[in-house]
């Protein structure tokens, strides 16, 4: 399994030294476009491994495309993060140009490739990876709904005062502070609904503290979040490489599923060596059927500021 990362910033990082840490990828590249700041990176996670017991080989290389060649899976973290205050939206004038010469780069050199697409507005930037290149649609993924997952069982298991290892819940829907649908009426502490546990009031608050999870690590840090989102990826990227057939929600092209089409959105998808191989069709409820339909209204408007 060889896996590139483009960006080496902290989210690029993060993803390569989890993804390490696992140990199941034979070798991580690094690409950055900043002179020596991959190699930098790749140099000192590499000074980790005898501490931290792998044996991932990972190489950084300054926009050099060729070193790429063969990657099983490359993950897109180029662009811009945003600042306080920004939505993920706002980034699209940049990150769209972006995340299409970094695509069309990568395919070059691994036309078999996997691509995970991490840049903001994902869902957006994941819909013009679909539109723009020729890979069979199991094969782009957009990150966000395994990392709002997991933002949201941080915060169910807070309102619990329950271990995170005892708390299920997803978040599908758009990657945005409004369009986040957490399933808080499936969400279950060991199989029991949290509604048993939880007042309404305490759920809707678990509700929103996920749906602005990043918004508010921006505010304390002043740049988007980087050790949740690269743990996210590792996740999936480890589904693959292992074929391991996990469900995790991803941004997946719908033609059809959850009566939506000619959109990127997070829904429920099977992760293993092909990609995305299963879009599941959960049953929703009246009120998430309305705000998954709500979300997708967004991602669709955001989609239309693309020029194609
Ligand atoms: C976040 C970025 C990765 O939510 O979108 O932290």
């Amino acid at each position: 399994m060889k896996v590139t990362v483009v960006g080496a910033g902290a989210v690029g990082a993060s993803c390569a030294e989890y993804i390490a840490i696992k140990d199941f990828a034979a070798e991580v590249v690094l690409l950055d476009i900043k002179e020596g700041y991959a190699e930098g990176k790749a140099m000192d996670l590499m000074q980790t491994a005898s501490l931290n017991g792998f044996d991932t080989k990972i190489t950084g290389v300054t926009n050099d495309y060729s070193q790429t060649a063969g990657s099983d899976v490359c993950v897109i973290t180029s662009g811009i993060p945003r600042k306080p205050g920004m939505t993920r939206e706002e980034l699209i004038g940049i990150n769209a140009g972006i995340v299409k010469s970094v695509s069309s780069s990568l395919i070059e050199h691994s036309p078999n490739t996997i691509i995970i697409v991490v840049s903001n507005p994902m869902d957006t930037m994941t819909y013009l990876v679909h539109k723009s290149t020729s890979l069979p649609k199991n094969r782009i993924i957009g990150m966000g709904g395994a990392l709002d997952s997991a933002r949201f069982k941080y915060r169910l298991a807070e309102a619990l005062g329950a271990p995170i290892s005892d708390v299920d819940g997803m978040v599908i829907g758009g990657h945005s502070d409004k369009g986040m649908v957490p399933l808080i009426e499936k969400a279950a502490r060991n199989s029991v609904k949290v509604s048993e546990f939880l007042s309404a009031e305490r759920m809707d608050q678990v509700v929103q503290d996920t749906k602005v999870g990043g918004a508010t690590l921006t505010g304390l840090l002043g740049t988007s979040a980087w050790y949740a989102p690269g743990a996210a990826v590792s996740g999936m990227v480890q589904a693959i490489a292992c074929d391991t057939k996990k469900i995790f929600p991803c941004s997946a092209l719908l033609d059809g599923e959850y009566g939506l089409s000619d959109l990127s959105i997070g829904v429920p998808c099977v992760l293993g060596a092909n990609g995305i191989e299963q879009i599941v069709n959960i049953s929703l409820s009246d009120a998430e059927k309305a705000k998954l339909v709500e979300s997708a209204e967004g991602v669709k408007k955001t989609n239309g500021l693309l020029v194609l």
